[in-house]
């Protein structure tokens, strides 16, 4: 059986560097489970379809199709044969990614798709839902937090260093809160802290002391 490490927080609280690090530590693939809600938004974005209409969301998730297949390290995703590459980070993507999130069919697709990963291997999986609903019997499931302007300012340079957007860092942390306050007040799987999860408040630690408090729990809960 393939050993899942569970991630979860909020934007911003850096997962994604978090993840990627301990998945290489450890030679676990990386799944970044937010950039399959990202690619379901942009689909609908693209085909358009109205990302406010639940109804029309829900009819339109299962038409599209998402490869997945391991690629240096990390689970890659493909939407007819084309990588989606940065486009998924855009602020527009931002601005309706929660929103889509909501609906249960692309929750359940999405669900889906990060079960059916244990195939490739042993994995290291981030989200909002994955310590909670995806993979709830993880023994090494983490809640990663930091205060809103830790994650702000995060996000923000990540921006500027990607070139996606130059947005000031008060409009960085007003999408993140706006993105906060949906996910976590959602129907179906809503962000929270799994009982049993580890939490870290990485708000005042480097990303090397978080890994490593990370891999020290990681080796405990696997023996
Ligand atoms: O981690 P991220 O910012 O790339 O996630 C984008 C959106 O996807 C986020 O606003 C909420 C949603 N999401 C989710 O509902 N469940 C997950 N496991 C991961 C992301």
């Amino acid at each position: 059986m393939a050993k899942v490490i569970a991630i979860d927080g909020p934007s911003g609280a850096g997962k994604s560097s978090v993840s990627k690090l301990v998945g290489k530590a450890l030679g676990f693939l990386h799944v970044d489970s937010g950039a399959l809600y990202r690619i379901m938004t942009w689909q609908v974005l693209v085909k358009n379809v109205n990302p406010e209409d639940p109804e029309a969301v829900a009819a339109f998730a299962p038409t599209v199709t998402i490869e997945c297949r391991p690629e240096n390290g990390a689970i890659a995703y493909y939407v007819d044969g084309e990588a989606p590459g940065e486009r998924i980070r855009l602020p527009e993507i931002n601005a309706h990614a929660s929103q889509v999130a909501t609906v249960k069919a692309v929750r359940d697709k999405v669900t889906d798709l990060l079960r059916g990963m244990t195939q490739y291997g042993d994995l290291v999986v981030e989200g909002r839902d994955i310590t909670t609903a995806v993979f709830p019997d993880s023994p090494a499931r983490f809640y990663l937090t930091a205060s809103a302007e830790a994650r702000a300012r995060r996000r923000q340079k990540e921006e500027v260093e990607k070139g996606i957007a130059n947005q000031t860092a008060e409009a960085v942390k007003a999408s993140l809160l706006a993105r906060d306050a949906i996910d976590s007040t959602r129907k179906y799987a809503p962000l929270r802290k799994a009982d049993g999860a580890i939490e870290i408040d990485s708000s005042d630690l480097t990303l090397d002391e978080v890994v490593a408090l990370v891999l020290e729990k990681v080796h405990e809960a696997f023996g």
